[in-house]
């Protein structure tokens, strides 16, 4: 079997609180080959490592900066300064409007003392981790509505290049993954800005898995919802579409996105999960809050 890749997503998500320096180091112990980072840009134009473009779904930001929300009654990233964000206590997701925990059985709400950070912080961590451990763990950043960063005046995506250059992520061999699910930003960042990073196109729209072939023009792999490669279940056994054969056709890596031992939907275990799309489905590689249990479930294949 070709070695399919494990991407902590978010970290060790399922285990400590998305996107926090600790879920990134518990994720490193576990020895995935990548480790995700979502990126947007704070008010002086540092990249933070957070998810959304919004604060109040992980953060205290509605208690301690009651009246820095915006009209929509949201709190944006964008109009904080790195050492605003830096006061913020980080905890797992929640629903802003009903106060209610997003996966019940993570870190409970409210507990630890968690902090946001910067891009180059988690760099440094991972690249310093390698060091000290001689391990070799990728980074696999994406960029976060870059439509929106433009709209605010800001450059995300040159600032992204310009932090990855200085630490020495330039080619297809730095062990670094570039994602952006708005694919003229993507395309953009291969053609105009000339990067050479291994790029990979996020999927949201079941209209753009059409659109492969025009992908491949700029991308080095794609990143699907996990749904979308699935088709229907016959006399008991799951079919697939042709997404993932028509992407290898066009030489596209298949990384979907996400494996959660908490969120099973259609399927009855997470080793089920895993054995169906992982093996039967043929993919890449995929993002998973639970690296550890992936890690366990591909080494038992061997
Ligand atoms: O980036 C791939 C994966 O993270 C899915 O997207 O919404 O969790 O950033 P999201
Ligand atoms: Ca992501």
């Amino acid at each position: 079997m070709k070695k399919k890749i494990v991407i902590a997503h978010r970290g060790a998500s399922g285990y400590l609180p998305e996107h926090t320096m600790e879920s990134k180091a518990m994720a490193f112990a576990m020895n995935p080959n990548f480790i995700e980072q979502d990126l947007v840009l704070s008010k002086d134009d540092v990249p933070i490592v957070i998810h959304d473009i919004y604060l109040d779904d992980v953060t205290d930001v509605a208690k301690k900066f009651a009246n820095r929300k915006r009209k929509d009654g949201r709190y944006y990233v964008i109009d904080f300064t790195f050492e605003e964000l830096k006061t913020l206590k980080v905890t797992e997701r929640f629903n802003p409007k009903t106060g209610k925990q997003f996966y019940p059985g993570r870190f409970p709400k409210g507990k630890g003392s968690f902090k946001l950070h910067s891009f180059a912080e988690e760099i440094e961590l991972i690249q310093n981790l390698n060091k000290s451990t001689g391990k070799n763990i990728g980074i696999y950043p994406e960029i976060k509505e870059p439509k929106f960063h433009k709209k605010e005046g800001k450059k995300l995506t040159e600032i992204v290049l310009k932090t990855l250059a200085d630490y020495g992520y330039t080619t297809k061999e730095d062990n670094c993954i570039l994602q952006c699910f708005d694919a003229k930003e993507l395309e953009r960042i291969r053609k105009e800005l000339k990067c050479d990073l291994f790029l990979v196109q996020l999927i949201e729209f079941e209209k753009e898995t059409k659109n492969f072939a025009h992908f491949a023009t700029y991308a080095n792999g794609i990143g699907p919802w996990y749904k979308q490669i699935l088709d229907k279940k016959v006399s008991g056994k799951w079919q697939f579409n042709a997404l993932v054969a028509n992407a290898h056709k066009l030489g596209l890596q298949v990384h979907p996105y996400t494996f959660r031992a908490d969120q099973l939907d259609e399927f009855t275990s997470f080793k089920e999960m895993m054995q169906i799309l992982l093996i039967e489905a043929n993919v890449d590689g995929a993002f998973t809050d639970f690296p550890d249990l992936m890690i366990n479930f591909l080494n038992s294949q061997k």
